[in-house]
């Protein structure tokens, strides 16, 4: 997590720091800082809070700065303050740095500092690089980096100034992004290059403990070793793509809102009707990889987790391939068996999130291919992996997932469909599925016009403070994301359950104070689902059920009904989660929660 932003070059420093920050606020929006040279010094500003309270700050302190460096955090070590924001400098002021990830060894080495004299004013990890690069310095302001670097552990991205070089930025990383643009006569650091991609589209990813001098329309690089390397700037083709809030009060209902479209972008150009099979350009394997596969594993955080698990039904059902769904930062410390014809799907909006791309990179050392589901072009992710296929959900700037998520699912389905057509699905299978898909846009539309009766349901449950979301099968990661959505943007505590396991403890917890959000849209359960929405009646428990246009049997158990449209089992979950997210909207709008940046969160989790 946490954006860092450097520029050099003949534009405004400052101007660009701040503006390069704002785009990166997704990675983190607890504090934020910026520093520089200026005649021989280094300035600096910091502020709790959001970019724009920096700004506000840096306008009243009139700043001009010959070079910049800025950041904006996610709080790892150390409370989100002022004191704790970046850039982070040591006791002479002569050094500034922003950093991305954690420096694990710091306690040993601040011990040591603080024996030689230095006093932290942070409780940072951070803090230390300053202080070590400037008990390091003897005029060679590289070397002194070097030193430095060769002494932590752990993964960071860092951009370095030193007040007696005001020509150029230091850039390192390791196990962090870190992308460094060059431009004619300027430079840029950045932890994404969407940050800079407006002014140039020419980048260097720096990786692995490699080291670069930044200048002016020039760079150099030195890997963990010092030695000097040649690395070619690559051209990034995307442009950076803007998302405007519009008529919308908040970026997460526009993006609710846009999934009819998203989904239809989703499947565009990729059906292949007349075979009703499914073809992505992007898959770059041979029919041999695919039909050699035997096993796939699945890996993925939080609402790509639950795509995920939502595609080992769809797979196992469908296509009749063993499925295995991880959440990625438990998989990464497992010592993973990866029998031969095993394939890897990363699911992933970001493209960067740490334990997904640790976790791939591991499979990909022990030789299985990874396929990537992202959202972000040139991402980490993308880069890396054996081929990538782009969930075409644009922009996502609301931090809790909704259109991405969707997509998720319908590509996943699609994926799934193009590999049972490969075994044993027959062609008339094949095109009942494409069929359906085909149908998800306007369905989808269909639950977005019942917003208002959603809201008024919202409005009257939203004074409870405990949820359960219950399902069965497809249901169930369906209600795990139901239940996140709550979490994430309305603060309330929600539990995601497999509705058979309530009476194995959790019934505990239901009395009329508790309602049970009840997803049921998996037709072949729904019976036994109905069982246990009757045990939650009998103990008081209210009932919200979300449920397929003309099911019965709900009259008597349901306190409210949400009406989706009727789909097969398998893309149930897309106007279920649609039902779930305006709910989830409503009930923190009702709440006064800060609905597109939540508390403690960021868009991009780039830290373990
Ligand atoms: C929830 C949410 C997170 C992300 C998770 C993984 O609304 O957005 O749970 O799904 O942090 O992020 P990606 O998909 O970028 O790997």
């Amino acid at each position: 997590m946490c954006g860092i932003f450097g520029y050099i070059g003949s534009q405004n420093p400052v101007k660009m720091a701040l503006q390069g920050i704002k785009r990166l606020e997704y990675r983190g929006y607890d504090s934020a800082g910026i520093a520089g040279v200026d005649a021989g010094k280094l300035r600096f500003c910091k502020e709790a809070g959001k970019v724009a309270m920096l700004e506000q700050e840096v306008e009243k302190a009139h700043m001009h700065l010959e070079v910049s460096i800025a950041h904006t955090r996610w709080a790892t070590n150390g409370a989100p303050t002022k004191e704790n924001a970046h850039p982070h400098l040591d006791s002479a002021e002569s050094v500034a740095v922003v950093h991305n990830g954690i420096i694990e060894n710091y306690p040993e080495l601040r011990e040591t500092l603080i024996k030689q004299g230095v006093t932290f004013v942070s409780e940072t990890d951070t803090e230390i690089v300053p202080h070590l690069i400037a008990s390091l310095y003897q005029g060679d302001f590289l070397e002194a980096v070097r030193k430095a670097v060769s002494m932590l552990h752990g993964a960071y991205a860092l951009a370095i100034i030193h007040r007696d070089h005001p020509d150029c930025i230091i850039a390192v990383a390791h196990e962090s992004p870190l992308a460094v643009g060059i431009g004619s006569n300027e430079a840029f650091i950045s932890s994404d290059s969407q940050a800079f991609a407006n002014y140039t589209r020419d980048v260097l990813f720096l990786s692995n403990g490699e080291i670069a001098v930044v200048k002016r329309g020039h760079y150099e690089v030195f890997d963990v070793s010092n030695q000097q390397i040649t690395r070619d700037l690559q051209r990034i083709e995307s442009k950076p793509q803007v998302s405007l809030k519009g008529e919308y009060e908040h970026y997460t209902l526009k993006e609710i809102h846009e999934q009819p479209t998203v989904l239809q972008n989703a499947f565009a150009g990729r059906l292949r009707e007349e075979y009703g099979t499914v073809q992505f350009e992007e898959l770059k394997f041979d029919v041999n990889d695919l039909l050699s596969i035997e096993r796939i594993l699945i890996l993925g955080c939080g609402t790509s987790w639950h795509a995920g698990y939502l595609a080992a039904y769809m797979i196992e059902d469908i296509a009749r391939i063993p499925v295995q769904v991880e959440i990625s930062s438990e998989f990464r410390y497992k010592n993973p068996i990866v029998p031969h014809g095993t394939f890897v799907i990363a699911i992933s909006q970001s493209g960067e999130t740490a334990d997904t791309l640790a976790a791939t990179r591991e499979l990909q050392a022990k030789g299985a291919k990874v396929l990537t589901l992202c959202n972000v072009h040139g991402s980490t992710m993308d880069r890396e992996s054996d081929a990538c296929v782009y969930l075409r959900a644009g922009p996502e700037v609301g931090v809790c997932s909704t259109k991405a998520f969707t997509n998720q699912i319908v590509i996943l389905f699609l994926f799934t469909v193009m590999l049972a057509r490969m075994r044993h699905l027959n062609r008339q299978e094949g095109q009942a599925f494409l069929q359906a898909v085909k149908a998800l846009p306007q369905q989808v539309q269909a639950v977005l016009d019942m917003e208002k009766h959603i809201a008024d349901i919202a409005k009257r449950y939203a004074h409870h403070d405990n949820f359960f979301f219950l399902g069965r099968r497809y249901m169930y990661p369906a209600s795990l994301e139901g239940a996140l959505k709550l979490k994430e943007i309305s603060y309330i505590n929600a539990n995601g359950y497999p509705a058979g396991e309530m009476k194995h403890g959790p019934i505990a917890l239901i009395n009329e104070n508790c309602p049970t959000v009840a997803l049921c849209a998996n037709k072949q359960t729904f019976g036994k689902l109905l069982n246990n929405l009757m045990e939650v009646k009998a103990r008081n428990g209210k009932v919200i059920a979300i449920a397929p246009e003309g099911t019965e049997g709900l009259s008597d158990i349901a306190d409210e009904v949400i009406w989706v449209p009727e789909t097969i089992d398998e893309l149930a979950s897309v106007p279920t989660s649609v039902a779930a997210q305006l709910f989830a909207y409503y009930v923190a709008l009702e709440r006064g929660a800060e609905i597109d940046q939540p508390r403690n969160l960021a868009k991009s989790v780039t830290v373990e």
